[in-house]
């Protein structure tokens, strides 16, 4: 039987909620989300917000850096080229020259705002990561670049008097009105449920990592955005396009970290259980290729050595540059008695970014009027079917900054009357009672059948029974009514889960971060092409 997804997951009543009116609501307290409520007129109202506190957020994690042609032996034309080639002809051109063209303004300005990237001598420090044919990478705190950029973006929000922020609030669903958005309805155990009535609204949610049992993601990473928009009638694509970071550490008891890419870009290398090192057999770049490839070459690695993971190795490296580069890893490490400069680092593959999302123009609007996106939400076509490493805290600004400015002046456009505005469809559900089911049981399950089947390799068969299985968890948990911010999650997993798992079944082919064992070659002439989803309309 069909599952009825319905258009709200929670009933409400206008005359019985509390009501909140504000010119631009940002749904999203990460690098894209502050970035978007820094760029809205000063004349005008900002709302952010966000699941938990400002400083829980996939941005706050970044290890790595951001990249930008920021020195003179880079070139536009090289870091365009290599954002194409790790994209599988599947990026937009438009939009990989306008987001690397405008990087450096976008870097400048973070640092205007106190942002202290780290230096040799007078000039920033760039480094390397896999798939940059240059040193094109600024980077702060060593690994702890994330950290110490939105240490200075909270510093700038919060300095603001137009920008209001509520953390702690679940955004349960867009408000929309004769197909367009008009804002949102929140929920936070002081207030309970409320409509934030917005003339323009901005979706910076970020990933769906919380969907795979490995994953560098922290907890909130739970693709609300991509579900709420999908809900709400807008176009999603590119769902099958997953990026499995190859190196996320793998210590029984540990929570699985992130070990940044950089590592391998200062000449760290990948060894199996005897020793070997193997990406020379498998990529002519070695540790340096495409996420993709590296993360395929270390699950066949695996294999052939029936080891569950492979080895990060830094003890060739001078080790008081290696404690100096990755002191946030060294400390980590350290708690599980491992020394970095001396000890073989265990990682494996663990899911890490969500190419595909709600599809924006340029600017970020998306196809549902009143409705923008930035950040990993967002498909913008920046990533094509493989973000290129380092490339997305770059697209989080510049998107965050231009949907932040268009929403500003379409914003202004808009009269006062939409105050005025009923809902004209605010489903009632009848209240189901208590929930019959465990709901951290279905999200565990989840996970885990998303890692075995909808992972780094896919079958037809497992993409089947994945579908099965999520469709008869759907039936029953998305047409009840649940009571909390838990059971909400789980309703957004499987609406993206979904998504995610028809349109990989569809894409019979391997290219980027989707790869089919049973179709193991890019297939470009039928599928150099994009797979849309819109409610009601999915293609
Ligand atoms: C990393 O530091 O390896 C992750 C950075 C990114 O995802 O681009």
């Amino acid at each position: 039987m069909e599952t009825v997804i319905p258009r709200y997951l929670v009933p409400f009543h206008p005359k019985q909620v509390p009501h909140f009116f504000t010119d631009v609501l940002v749904v999203g307290g990460g690098l894209a989300g502050l970035r978007a409520a820094l760029a809205v007129d000063a004349g005008l109202s900002a709302l952010v917000v966000t699941k938990r506190e400002l400083a829980v957020s996939n941005s706050c994690q970044a290890q790595g850096g951001i990249a930008c042609v920021l020195s003179s032996e880079d070139r536009f034309e090289d870091h365009m080229a290599d954002t194409l080639t790790a994209g599988g002809s599947l990026c937009s051109k438009t939009t990989v020259e306008h987001v690397v063209r405008e990087g450096p303004r976008r870097i400048r300005e973070l640092i205007e705002w106190g942002t202290e990237f780290d230096h040799i001598g007078n000039d920033l420090a760039l480094g390397r990561e896999g798939g940059h044919g240059r040193n094109r990478v600024a980077h702060a705190l060593g690994d702890a670049t994330g950290k110490e950029v939105m240490r200075a973006m909270i510093e700038q929000a919060t300095a603001r008097p137009a920008i209001g922020i509520w953390e702690n609030t679940f955004t349960l669903d867009l408000l929309t009105d004769r197909q367009a958005c008009r804002g949102a309805v929140v929920w936070n155990p002081r207030h309970g449920k409320t409509l934030v009535w917005a003339k323009q609204t901005i979706l910076a949610t970020g990933g769906v990592g919380q969907l795979y049992r490995e994953t560098t993601n922290p907890e909130v990473a739970t693709g609300d955005g991509m579900a709420i928009a999908y809900r709400a009638g807008a176009e999603l694509r590119d769902m099958e396009f997953v990026q499995f970071h190859p190196t996320v550490l793998y210590i029984a008891g540990s929570s699985r970290q992130l070990i940044t890419e950089a590592m391998r870009g200062e000449g760290a290398l990948l060894i199996d259980r005897n020793g070997d090192r193997f990406m020379p057999d498998y990529d002519p770049s070695a540790e340096l290729a495409p996420r993709d490839i590296v993360s395929r070459a270390i699950v066949s690695q695996m294999e052939k050595t029936r080891h569950p993971n492979v080895y990060l190795d830094l003890r060739h490296l001078d080790p008081d540059r290696v404690r100096a580069r990755f002191p946030g890893i060294a400390a980590i490490c350290a708690k599980f008695n491992l020394d970095i400069t001396r000890d073989r680092i265990p990682v494996r593959p663990g899911a890490h970014y969500m190419m595909g999302g709600v599809v924006v123009d340029l600017q970020g609007r998306t196809t549902l009027p009143g409705l923008w996106a930035a950040g990993e939400v967002a498909c913008t076509g920046l990533h094509g079917a493989n973000r290129l490493a380092s490339n997305s805290l770059l697209e989080a600004l510049v998107f965050g900054a231009s949907a932040g400015n268009g929403a500003s002046l379409a914003a202004r456009q808009v009269d006062d009357t939409y105050r005025a505005l009923s809902l004209t469809n605010p489903r009632v559900m009848p209240d189901n009672g208590s929930v019959p089911f465990d709901v951290a049981d279905i999200r565990a399950s989840l996970k885990a059948l998303m890692w075995r089947a909808v992972g780094l390799r896919r079958t037809a068969e497992c993409l089947i029974e994945a579908r099965e299985n999520v469709h008869h968890w759907c039936h029953y948990v998305l047409e009840r009514q649940l009571a909390g911010p838990e059971g909400w999650e789980l309703q957004d997993m499987l609406t993206v889960a979904r998504l995610i798992i028809e349109a990989a079944s569809l894409r019979t082919e391997t290219r980027g971060g989707h790869v089919r064992t049973d179709y193991p070659d890019p297939d470009d002439e039928h599928w150099t092409r994009h797979l849309a989803f819109c409610r009601g309309n999915d293609s």
